[in-house]
């Protein structure tokens, strides 16, 4: 098995019967999207966010998250995100008591976020909330499934699963939403022939999503995406494309995935990594548990001056970033850590297919870098 950034698609995910997925999506109102940023679209509208009001947003981000907010034509204020990714609840309270209609979190990473505080302050201050589980997929915290702590929640399924594209609106509490969520046929043509004959080469590839790349309609890969770094997003929002739905064969690919396998596989290779690094003190760790929700990857910072996934990359290792690009309208003065975490961080895989042998080989490597920076110094 080669090293890759992310899960290739295996035969048992076309062939088998379909399975009943898991909760929380089978009890709540679930609405498949085209990608995660359609569904935080969807999200405001189906939860009745008045166009005009304010969105509260972590200073952390990718610029998908924000562009869905500013198109549905709300504004948006960003909240602190520390380096060690914990909120700034305070922050966030005061901003809600300058008034908010809605706030979005997210569980970065796969790491919970602070659920009930959140939820609490939501409520004192009559917010919608919307939990952004796009770096996860399944999992529970304090026993709830993850997805049910909010209003509304959105996922992401390219960035978990062997699928070229699909977002997730799960709505939770609010009356019934009926958008008309439909793509052409011609859409799901080409996403059916991109899983069939170009899923190992995405799989190698960074970036250049797949979604962006198989439309009909011509699309220039926009200069932030093509510059070379590589990170799990496309960051447009094309407001055009806002009610396609899901591809019947990343559906089809979903049904057929045991999620609670792919979690737990994810997990092991997050430990597996956490375990290599304890003891490396030049790998800023995020924290020293083991994991709960299914991680998007392994995160750590680093002081280096130089980027280490340019590094990783450069030696073969799918590194990848996440926040590298922060959206024009935030005003990095005003938050440092945001920016810290935007220059430092840096994500290794974590996916099903990995085996010990590769998660044996992107310890050695990041090592070696660190090695290597410490003897020029
Ligand atoms: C935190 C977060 N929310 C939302 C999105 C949007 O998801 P998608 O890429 O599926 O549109 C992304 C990624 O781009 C993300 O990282």
């Amino acid at each position: 098995m080669s090293l890759t950034q992310r899960p290739e698609l295996r035969r048992t995910e076309i062939l088998s019967f379909p399975r009943a997925l898991p909760e929380p999506f089978v009890s709540r109102q679930i609405f498949y999207t085209m990608n995660g940023r359609n569904a935080i679209y969807h999200a405001l509208k189906a939860l009745g966010v008045q166009k005009g009001t304010t969105v509260l947003l972590p200073a952390f981000h990718c610029t998908a998250l924000v562009d869905p907010v500013i198109a549905y034509g709300c504004s948006v204020k960003f909240y602190t995100v520390h380096r060690d990714l914990s909120l700034d609840m305070d922050e966030i309270a005061a901003l809600a008591h300058s008034g908010a209609s809605a706030l979005l979190f997210v569980h970065f990473f796969g790491y919970p976020a602070p659920v009930h505080e959140l939820a609490e302050i939501a409520r004192s201050f009559s917010m919608k909330l919307v939990e952004d589980c796009t770096h996860t997929l399944t999992g529970t915290i304090d026993d709830q499934p993850v997805g049910t702590f909010g209003d509304a929640a959105i996922f992401s399924l390219r960035k978990i699963l062997p699928v070229p594209d699909g977002g997730i609106l799960l709505l939770n509490k609010s009356k019934k939403y009926l958008p008309v969520l439909k793509s052409p046929l011609t859409y799901h043509l080409r996403m059916a022939k991109w899983a069939f004959e170009t899923n190992v080469e995405m799989s190698t590839k960074h970036d250049a999503a797949p979604q962006q790349a198989l439309h009909t309609e011509k699309v220039e890969i926009s200069a932030s995406s093509r510059k070379g770094p590589a990170s799990h997003e496309d960051p447009e929002f094309y407001a055009m494309w806002r009610n396609w739905s899901i591809s019947k064969i990343s559906k089809m690919i979903l049904q057929r995935t045991d999620l609670e396998d792919v979690r737990q596989k994810r997990i092991d290779n997050f430990n597996r990594i956490l375990t290599g690094f304890l003891d490396h003190e030049e790998v800023k760790l995020f924290s020293k548990d083991s994991m709960q929700l299914c991680p998007l990857g392994f995160p750590f910072t680093s002081d280096s001056p130089d980027r280490i996934d340019y590094q990783l990359r450069r030696l073969g290792i799918p590194a990848f970033s996440f926040g590298e690009d922060l959206h024009p309208r935030l005003d990095l003065r005003k938050f440092p850590d945001a920016k810290y975490l935007s220059e430092h961080l840096v994500l290794l895989p974590v996916h099903q297919n990995l085996s010990e042998a590769n998660i044996a080989v992107m310890l050695k490597a990041t090592k070696t870098i660190f090695q290597n920076s410490t003897l020029q110094v």
